[in-house]
């Protein structure tokens, strides 16, 4: 069998944050408001009533955290940009602020010879475009290629490639369908245009950075979803979760066309959202990598609630993290071989740009996590075994942050931090991590 030493020469070994999760300082520098701060201040929408105000403090310690980076040896680190920090209205006049903060980050990632990976859109909108109807509106689409452009302007001389978006899915259906996540709407199916209009932001973003010579890749948290018999009920609810997951946001990209959605009772053209040519502006950019976000697999059952095409069912018999999802590795090795089968030459290369668990450190300190991660890297190796191009593997993620509806209770960090403090301390996995990355580069160990 192989293992996680098996994965190519050249390998590249990273972590992953996002902007509202760590940086705080919302106040600071005119950042303007973003759906998240909206949202975390409802009554209830988040666990504690907690918010990414001060998070991590990123902002202002970056320095340190980068020290932090440097100390594993890392070859990347893939952040996010925070849009209302840059275009704190949503759109027109630019905040040299915000673009400062970003372009020390860079400077300083590329000084202890980290490549930095941004992601330009991981759920912060600016509160200003979600009150003309967010990503609901087809102009967010266009707003987002203005931004994107304007970023690139100012970093792409120093940063080669980029993220157009995190998680359309997730932030689709947990934020537009069922409420639960930043704007906090339950649309249900008729959420389905923001998946759209974040695809064509995507298509159209990404033009912009390939004319500026930079390279482009989208991040998709994907499932592998499994029946829960072989009942043909279990099978075609499992097939139809399938393209809500995972089919739709990857089709376009991949093959310039939606899948079949008449298995989620939604029309061809998403209730009017998709145009003559949209495929096209969605597809015809190319992708330069995939990039996948991985956390567990996802079982199907033939639907009880007559308005759902599915009821998701629980994995038997695996182990949990403290978030209560199933631990299962060996789904990222189906799951990407299953994009290879799938996507075939129309696959671009992949990163993994997520992967990770939280764990309860007051019942254990950190062996799950360390569990957690070399199981799923020995299941990556055996999908590069099979034959799949993976490039790299970005861990979720650095620090412990701000786990969004969870607030501040879900530690998915190498380092763990005191919020009442601010003080990081390296865990076990950070020692781990940054002991196989040497190793794995110095080739297999005795
Ligand atoms: C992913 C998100 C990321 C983080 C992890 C645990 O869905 O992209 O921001 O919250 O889950």
């Amino acid at each position: 069998m192989p293992d996680r030493y098996d994965l190519p020469a050249g390998f590249r070994w990273g972590v992953a944050t996002a902007a509202y999760q760590i940086e705080g300082a919302v106040g600071e520098d005119g950042r303007g408001p973003s759906v998240w701060d909206t949202f975390a201040a409802r009554p209830g929408a988040v666990r504690d009533g907690h918010t990414g105000a001060v998070a991590c403090d990123h902002y202002h310690r970056y320095p340190e955290d980068i020290s932090l980076m440097k100390g594993l040896g890392l070859d990347g680190y893939r952040f996010s940009i925070a849009w209302p920090r840059i275009q704190p209205g949503g759109s027109g006049p630019l905040n040299p602020a915000g673009l400062a903060f970003y372009d020390r980050l860079v400077d300083a990632l590329l000084e202890v010879g980290i490549t930095p990976l941004p992601t330009l859109f991981h759920w912060d909108l600016p509160q200003a475009l979600e009150d003309d109807g967010g990503w609901l509106d087809r102009d967010t689409a266009y707003r987002f290629a203005e931004y994107a452009a304007v970023v690139a302007d100012r970093l792409g001389d120093r940063v080669p490639a980029w993220i157009t978006l995190n998680e359309p899915f997730v932030h689709t259906v947990f934020g537009y369908a069922m409420g639960v996540h930043a704007p906090g709407r339950a649309l249900m199916f008729e959420a389905l245009p923001a998946a759209h209009h974040q695809l064509l932001g995507h298509g159209l973003a990404a033009s912009v950075l390939h004319e500026r010579g930079l390279e482009v890749m989208l991040s998709n948290n994907l499932t592998p979803v499994q029946p829960a018999s072989s009942d043909p009920a279990d099978v075609a609810a499992a097939e139809a979760y399938d393209v809500l997951h995972n089919r739709m946001f990857t089709d376009p990209v991949l093959f310039g066309r939606y899948p079949d959605l008449s298995a989620l009772g939604v029309p061809d053209d998403i209730y009017g959202a998709v145009h003559p040519g949209d495929t096209d502006l969605i597809h015809a950019p190319g992708l330069d990598g995939l990039g996948v976000n991985y956390y567990n697999p996802t079982r199907v059952a033939a639907p009880t609630d007559p308005g759902l095409p599915f009821d998701l069912v629980d994995i038997p018999d695996v182990p949990r993290t403290a978030f209560g999802w199933p631990v299962v590795p060996d789904g990222i090795r189906q799951l990407l071989v299953g994009l290879k089968e799938l996507y075939g030459a129309a696959l671009p290369p992949v990163t993994i740009t997520e992967n990770g668990c939280s764990v309860d450190e007051s019942a254990d300190p950190d062996q799950p996590r360390i569990d957690f991660m070399s199981a799923h890297l020995d299941a990556l190796a055996a999908a590069v075994a099979e034959g799949v191009d993976i490039r790299g593997y970005y861990t979720w993620s650095l620090l412990d942050n701000y786990e969004w509806a969870e607030g501040y209770h879900q530690r998915f960090g190498l380092v763990h931090v005191d919020f009442a403090t601010q003080t990081r301390t390296p865990k076990a996995s950070y020692t781990w991590y940054r002991d196989l990355i040497a190793g794995h580069r110095a080739g297999r160990p005795e």
